[in-house]
């Protein structure tokens, strides 16, 4: 057993012993996980991807002239294909004569796709992608002195449980220099029969992505999670923003993950995501704790979703 699969081994026993039983939904994202996610970015009920879209169609001019600089390094975190962003290093590249953009990403596959897309459509830009865990990667662009724009988009921090988006937030701001500028994406809070459908769509998709962690632990770690014995979940509570997914045990059950025997009472759930979501308020919370400052605030039409500039 490699040194990943100890760890996805020991963070998933210690999920499943704990009360209430975890899992944390970083594992989600295996080949078959990450297929999903990408018909999950499909769904009619999932109106994230395309509110983002809209607010960099809508705002990357205004971006590019609040940053205003002559020289800059865009570093995205988790940034995948790179087909969001690129309008957004477009209308940058018009603004900034020497601009570099350093794309991010576990999966050196998926930043090999990046690259041909930026360099086919925006060839002006220096390109260089980074593959590996970005807390890693990053420190290797540390030598750099260009201004920085350090990017994470597309809700991630929303999976951030509490403490954890602050630490995230104080690790970035341990990276950035006074007149660097971090671009926070973030889903607001709204109507909840809006977003409780995002999480919980009609054909089952969302439902296949969480028993697919089962799926993942059945295989890799020689597990025994029968899938039918066990549904999806999803809350969501207007107060405190939090979208939350489960998985219930449908019967009293006993699974082996190897040598270990976990058991389930019947409806015993299993916590597996958050996605929380944010408003104003709360934004200004979190940027304080982590001693960020918010700068300005971009959203598209109807009020779905922001880009958040923060400075130090
Ligand atoms: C990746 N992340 C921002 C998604 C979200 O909305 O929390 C993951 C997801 N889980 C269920 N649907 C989508």
């Amino acid at each position: 057993m490699n040194e990943s699969t100890k760890l996805f081994k020991e963070e998933v026993l210690n999920g499943l012993r704990n009360n209430p039983k975890t899992l944390s939904s970083k594992y989600f994202y295996d080949d078959e996980g990450s297929r999903i996610f990408q018909e999950i970015m499909d769904m009619p009920e999932y109106y994230l991807p395309a509110a983002e879209s809209e607010i960099i169609q809508t705002h990357s001019e205004a971006i590019a002239k609040r940053i205003n600089r002559s020289q800059l390094d865009i570093i995205e975190l988790g940034a995948g294909d790179g087909r969001k962003m690129v309008h957004f290093v477009q209308v940058l590249s018009q603004h900034i004569p020497d601009l570099s953009y350093f794309p991010l990403d576990i999966s050196s596959g998926i930043l090999k796709a990046n690259e041909k897309l930026i360099r086919q459509e925006v060839p002006s830009v220096n390109f260089s992608g980074y593959a590996g865990d970005y807390f890693k990667t990053l420190h290797r662009l540390r030598q750099r002195t260009n201004p920085r724009l350090i990017v994470f988009a597309g809700s991630n921090i929303g999976n951030f449980r509490g403490e954890r988006a602050v630490d995230f937030l104080k690790f970035i701001k341990n990276e950035m220099k006074a007149g660097d500028f971090f671009i926070l994406g973030v889903d607001l809070k709204k109507n909840p029969k809006k977003i409780l459908p995002a999480y919980n769509d009609a054909q089952g998709i969302t439902k296949r992505f969480n028993l697919n962690l089962l799926t993942r632990i059945n295989r890799e770690l020689e597990g025994n999670f029968e899938l039918k014995s066990f549904d999806h979940y999803a809350t969501y509570h207007p107060i405190t923003g939090a979208a939350e997914s489960f998985l219930i045990s449908l019967k009293a059950q006993k699974v082996t993950i190897g040598n270990e025997l976990i058991e389930f009472k019947k409806d015993e759930v299993i916590q597996t995501e958050i996605s929380q979501k944010y408003d104003r308020a709360l934004l200004d919370e979190l940027a304080k704790s982590a001693g960020i400052s918010l700068d300005s605030w971009y959203t598209d039409s109807e009020g779905l979703f922001a880009w958040v500039l923060f400075g130090v």
